[in-house]
């Protein structure tokens, strides 16, 4: 807010407040008190909403590029307000290191390295002004066609609780942290209509335990969704903004909207609980001002927000590292290194069968000659073109990661549009790398003027010019990507020819899949040996898929979803939707309910090594446990391999297993170590809706050990 009321003497700045709370002489709500005495009433609404005016709409692309975007700066007592950045595969202000996607770090199962993804991110938000970062995407993928899957870390919600909590963890030190988008939002071009009908125990025990996760890891802020649950608009939704999130879960950072059409009314929202109404000054600017003065909005609730914000904003501020970061941090050297190595860890060894005796992968280093196949082995392909599109400096292709990696081969490229070529280029080659799957098009984010309310803006505005203008940041001439939910969770029938053609004319054929989540593969998988899901691996993906398929470094990701044989296996989905019921029943557990086996189950991945483990001991109580478990590396190479545990009730027909935790573990060949898994009873438990408090579901609960989500529970210890 620029100088106003600047002949009333300041008494009390923020500067000053954070100065008083480093000293330990008022508490930051006590500061937070002082500076609302300061405010005037204007001052305080202004606190509410973005700070970009709503003519300015179009220009929100150009501005999210050059820096952040603020809400409730007020320049007379030096507030600095919520200065924006998204994530979550990187800082989207550009020239910031592009990481791999969420769902491929989510196949990492590490979230002590998604934790340094975390403070990289918060480096370079903070080096580019920003104090408050968008990055922490964790809805829980209910079906694998959700346009965003990419976004959050996959179907579990252990994995993405302990994964969102890395990369919070990470982030704070430098910036605020934003979980988003609460809650239910896992449908893409229904997003600003769909109801989402979901009944007490689906919601808590399903939907909601990864979000409490995150704001316990200290997460300062929550995004409300787009989407309505059970008739309200999250905005709105005062059910889940206040009864669930202050009052269940003690939450007491502020909430911040999802953009521009995500505030449904100003005065309903700030009294169901939304603090702040995300980015353009729209409907609140409009409504508040005459409600505070007519009496329909108490000053009480004006300051109940206000004081959340100050507090937490002042809270962070006084906190955060002393030491300002140099704007070298952006996309360096180390930032780029881990990219690389987080995307070595993410990417899942489906399939790796014997040619001649030898698995295909890794290379064989005689090898000279290798044949790369596919349009996308030379596309920079980084994920969609949505809000959470990051600009790198550059991105190593596959293409330029297997030529860097092996000067000395013979590479020849066929972009795969010609089947014939394609087919010769591989059969002239020792080995052939395919590389297919999804990009902008296929999936992502998705605004279309249809899929909207344009009256929110209370002047003429069409979406047109926006879009051009997201089309040309997106350095895509003027191709914003269709995005959206995907059409099909199959490739492209071209691909699945291409695939087969290919594989026909060389054995040593390894598929590399791109995308950003679940892709069926029946229809070829038993016609190659070697299936690699490198998701969308970031900047430095190339050079990454180079180090794996070489064997420098070993794949490290686990499926941080199931992979079905068939959609008719997945839940109900309709990406046109307007309302839709979701259970307690998708992913692996549904497959395991109805007895329909996984392609590749939940946790699956391979090594370049093999491991053999055995749980040893577990204690438990309430939510919390530890399990112990020995771990011996039985191959040839070191190699790392995810201790996985899993509860069931044994007593079921069919036994449904829950992740209840994890472990990364690395060994030498031939070594053995015992660890402790934390362990996270929560699926183990249900919430009683009248009381809130939460017991052991009935039923003989055992526990076991695996390397992915077993098919048989046979030799489980009981749960005590
Ligand atoms: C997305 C959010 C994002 C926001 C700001 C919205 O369209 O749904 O995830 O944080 O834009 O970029």
């Amino acid at each position: 807010m620029a100088s106003q009321n600047t002949s009333t003497t300041v008494t009390f700045t923020f500067a000053e407040g954070v100065q008083r709370i480093r000293a330990g002489e008022v508490t930051a709500a006590e500061a937070a008190d002082l500076l609302i005495g300061e405010m005037t009433d204007d001052e305080l609404l202004w606190l509410l909403d973005g700070d970009t005016p709503a003519r300015s709409m179009t220009r929100l692309p150009g501005k999210i590029k050059a820096g952040p975007i603020a809400g409730g700066a007020v320049e007379r007592l030096g507030i600095p307000g919520v200065l924006f950045t998204d994530g979550p595969r990187g800082v989207v202000i550009d020239g910031s290191t592009a990481f791999p996607v969420s769902m491929a770090r989510g196949a990492t199962w590490d979230p002590e390295l998604e934790q340094q993804v975390g403070t990289a991110m918060g480096l370079e938000a903070r080096a580019r002004g920003a104090n408050y970062s968008g990055a922490v995407c964790i809805n829980l993928l209910r079906h694998p066609a959700w346009g965003r899957a990419q976004e959050t870390y996959g179907e579990d919600p252990v994995l993405i609780g302990l994964m969102g909590a890395g990369l919070t963890r990470g982030l704070r030190p430098n910036v605020m942290a934003c979980v988003k988008h609460y809650a239910l939002n896992s449908m893409e071009n229904a997003r600003f209509r769909v109801d989402v009908t979901v009944d007490e125990h689906a919601l808590h025990e399903v939907y909601l335990p990864h979000f409490k996760t995150v704001i316990d890891a200290g997460a300062e802020s929550v995004m409300s969704a787009y989407n309505s649950v059970n008739g309200k608009f999250l905005d709105v939704n005062k059910v889940l903004l206040t009864d669930v999130l202050r009052d269940e879960w003690g939450f007491d950072g502020f909430v911040t909207s999802d953009w521009v059409f995500g505030t449904h009314a100003g005065l309903e929202s700030l009294e169901a609980g939304l603090d702040v109404e995300m980015p353009l000054r729209l409907l609140r600017a409009r409504e508040l001002p005459a409600a505070l003065k007519d009496g329909r909005l108490s000053r009480d609730t004006v300051i109940r927000s206000a004081h959340r914000i100050l507090r937490t904003t002042l809270t962070h501020a006084a906190s955060r590292d002393q030491a300002e970061p140099s704007a070298d941090v952006v996309a360096g050297a180390a930032h780029r290194a881990l990219a690389r190595r987080v995307a070595t860890q993410a990417m899942v060894l489906l399939k790796n069968d014997a040619v001649d005796g030898v698995p295909v992968l890794p290379l064989d280093p005689s090898i000279t000659r290798i044949a790369v196949i596919g349009k996308l082995a030379e596309q920079a392909n980084t994920g969609d073109h949505g809000s959470s599109l990051v600009h790198p400096p550059s991105t190593s292709t596959p293409l330029d990661g297997l030529r860097e990696a092996l000067p000395g081969a013979e590479i020849a490229y066929a972009d795969g549009s010609d089947i014939a070529a394609a087919v010769a280029a591989a059969g002239a080659a020792d080995a052939v790398v395919l590389v297919v799957g999804m990009d902008h098009d296929d999936e992502g984010e998705r605004v279309e003027n249809d899929d909207i309310n344009l009256d929110v803006f209370g002047f003429p505005f069409t979406f047109g010019p926006f879009k051009w203008a997201m089309g040309k940041l997106a350095k895509m001439g003027s191709q914003f990507g269709r995005g959206g939910d995907r059409e099909s969770l199959t490739l492209h029938p071209g691909d699945e020819r291409l695939v087969a053609a290919v594989a026909a004319a060389n054995p040593r054929t390894t598929v590399v899949l791109i995308g950003g989540s679940a892709i069926i593969v029946e229809a070829w998988r038993a016609k190659v040996p070697t299936i690699l899901h490198a998701w969308y691996p970031g900047m430095e993906g190339g050079r990454a898929l180079a180090d794996v398929l070489t064997g420098a470094a070993e794949p490290g990701g686990r499926l941080p979803v199931s992979i079905p044989t068939s959609d008719a296996h997945l839940p109900f989905f309709d990406a046109e939707a307007t309302t839709i019921v979701y259970d307690a029943w998708w992913g692996q557990r549904k497959l395991d309910r109805d007895g329909n086996p996984a392609a590749f189950p939940f946790g699956f991945g391979l090594g370049y090594t093999t491991f053999e483990q055995q749980l040893v001991g577990h204690q438990a109580q309430d939510n919390d446990g530890t399990a112990t478990v020995r771990v011996r590396n039985t191959g040839s190479r070191t190699g790392s391999t995810v201790v996985q545990i899993y509860a069931a009730d044994t007593s079921a027909g069919r036994p449904i297993p829950q992740l209840i935790g994890f472990r990364r573990v690395e060994l030498d060949p031939g070594a053995e170590a015992t660890v402790d898994v934390a362990l996270d009873l929560t699926p183990t438990r249900q919430r009683d809706p009248r009381t809130r408090a939460w017991s052991r579901r009935p039923g003989t609960w055992g526990i076991v050990a695996a390397a992915h989500s077993p098919r048989v529970f046979d030799d489980a210890r009981p749960l005590t």
